[in-house]
């Protein structure tokens, strides 16, 4: 627990840098990155921007996947999460484009999209550390209440709340916010061999309450970090405030 949104992303960008770090040092396989959206890993994104800008930190052999797509946004939508991930962290490091998996949600085919990041995960050598935030009704990426636990990378409807909550980047209409995304499973997520879940803000208070202190749920996906060998949630005082 941090005092503040911008010590929960100096934090988690430090221990991200960190565990990248520890990885080179002793394999040449490359550091496979989950990475989420939102506003809450912002910060998170700007500590790692820094670090990459001071020489600390290369993500020449860094290879990331992010959690979800919209469905029906072409890439270069303004709010697609392929425009956010490069407004907000790719376009300012030395990644290399190769190396950056994002779902296409105008793929003709989406069921064989997810299928396909299924495997490109597995080729990668699976994830090292996803990066996570959630969703006020506890959703981890765009696994809304309901979802199985054993789930995979998927088309999934979009819940009444997130729409409502992602409305604001979309003039405040909600009418605008795609439906339907694609989002990685819960499973996805268990998979990998460490998992941060970030979550700052008086909002989250509830739903961090239900993810650490109520039993795992798939009425509240992001209490599968309860099911993880190796998770660590960040928070800030507010979000904490249930606890
Ligand atoms: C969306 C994303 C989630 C994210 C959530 C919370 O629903 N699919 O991955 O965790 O928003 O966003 P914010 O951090 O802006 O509260």
């Amino acid at each position: 627990i941090r005092d503040t949104p911008d010590a929960v992303g100096r934090y988690s960008g430090d221990y991200v840098a960190a565990r990248i770090q520890a990885h080179f040092a002793s394999s040449d396989r490359r550091f496979v990155l989950g990475c989420p959206t939102g506003s809450t890993p912002l910060a998170t994104y700007r500590r790692l921007v820094q670090l990459y800008d001071e020489g600390r930190l290369s993500f020449r052999n860094v290879v990331t996947f992010n959690m979800d797509e919209y469905v029906g946004l072409p890439r270069d939508h303004p709010q697609s999460y392929h425009s956010f991930m490069w407004r907000h962290f790719f376009s300012h490091i030395d990644i290399q484009p190769c190396n950056v998996h994002i779902l296409d949600g105008t793929a003709p085919d989406l069921v064989a999209e997810c299928e396909a990041y299924e495997r490109a995960i597995a080729e990668a050598g699976g994830i090292d550390l996803f990066l996570a935030g959630a969703g006020s009704d506890g959703h981890v990426a765009f696994n809304e209440p309901g979802s199985s636990l054993a789930s995979r990378t998927r088309i999934k409807t979009l819940a009444r709340d997130t729409i409502a909550a992602n409305s604001r980047f979309f003039d405040d209409d909600p009418a605008q916010v795609p439906r339907m995304a694609l989002t990685v499973g819960v499973q996805t997520v268990l998979d990998a061999r460490e998992v941060v879940v970030l979550v700052v803000g008086q909002h989250k208070a509830e739903a961090l309450r239900r993810c650490i202190e109520d039993g795992v749920s798939h009425m509240n996906t992001v209490s599968c970090v309860q099911l993880h060998p190796n998770p660590m949630v960040v928070s800030d005082e507010d979000a904490a405030s249930e606890l």
